[in-house]
């Protein structure tokens, strides 16, 4: 589903990230670890397409995301450390705003509702303007927005970061209920306790992906199996 095939970037020859391979399948919760200016953004920019790589590709859904900007999009979401919502909207009206964006533009009131209280967002606050939300509210109508998109990979980076222990595990509960959905997901985290909760893999140093761990791996598969 994701896939970085010897994907490099350099800036005016200092190396950003240095020839990663990495593949991401459906159901998989990959999550890069490592140092500031390890190269976890600039792996999480390259697959958005947002800037291209030096050498190198990244794929989605088997597409190049250079070749096919718009297509490999519509597969994706994004969840960076703040979600961009419109302040002024109402969380269900920048909900039904992103997924028409998406081309989803078939959701009934009831329907985006659902969305909504699937993320765990109480109906309650649905009409209410962004501007009240606490940052944890908003991150999750980001995974909400990734829902209606029916998005198959999750791209974050540092999406917990500055959430309450309670408000990042239940974003923890949602990567795991979207992985056991199928989604493939990346996420860049200083978190291990988060990446070791989450992860069903987990790298430690994004430039050096040729070494990485799985530990976690067959551990998550099998409580998938076992679920399913
Ligand atoms: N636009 C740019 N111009 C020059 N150098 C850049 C640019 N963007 C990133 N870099 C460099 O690339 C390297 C990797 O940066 P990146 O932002 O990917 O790190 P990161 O792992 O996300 O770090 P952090 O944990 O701080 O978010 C760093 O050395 C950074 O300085
Ligand atoms: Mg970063």
């Amino acid at each position: 589903m994701l896939e970085a095939i010897k994907l490099s970037k350099s800036y005016n020859g200092a190396t950003a990230l240095d020839s990663l391979d990495l593949k991401i399948e459906p159901g998989e919760v990959f999550c890069l670890l490592g140092a500031n200016g390890a190269g976890k953004t600039t792996t999480i920019n390259l697959f958005l397409n947002f800037i291209e790589p030096s050498s190198g590709v990244a794929m989605i859904k088997g597409l190049d995301v250079t070749k096919e900007p718009l297509e490999t999009k519509r597969y994706i979401a994004y969840i960076p450390e703040q979600v961009t919502l419109y302040k002024n909207l109402s969380g269900l009206e920048n909900l039904e705003y992103f997924s028409a964006l998406a081309g989803h533009e078939e959701y009934s009131r009831e329907q985006l509702l659902k969305f909504f209280e699937e993320v765990g967002l109480q109906r309650e606050v649905a009409d209410k303007r962004v501007s009240t939300y606490s940052k944890g509210m908003r991150q999750k109508v980001g995974i909400a927005i990734a829902l209606a998109k029916k998005a198959e990979s999750l791209l974050l980076d540092e999406p917990t970061s500055g959430l309450d222990p309670k408000a990042s595990n239940e974003f923890s509960a949602l990567l795991k209920k979207l992985s056991g959905q199928g989604v493939a997901v990346l996420m860049a985290t200083h978190d291990l306790f988060r990446a070791k909760e989450s992860g069903t893999r987990v790298d430690y140093e994004a430039r050096k992906t040729g070494r990485a761990v799985e530990h976690e791996r067959d551990r998550a598969r099998r409580s998938r199996e076992h679920l399913s």
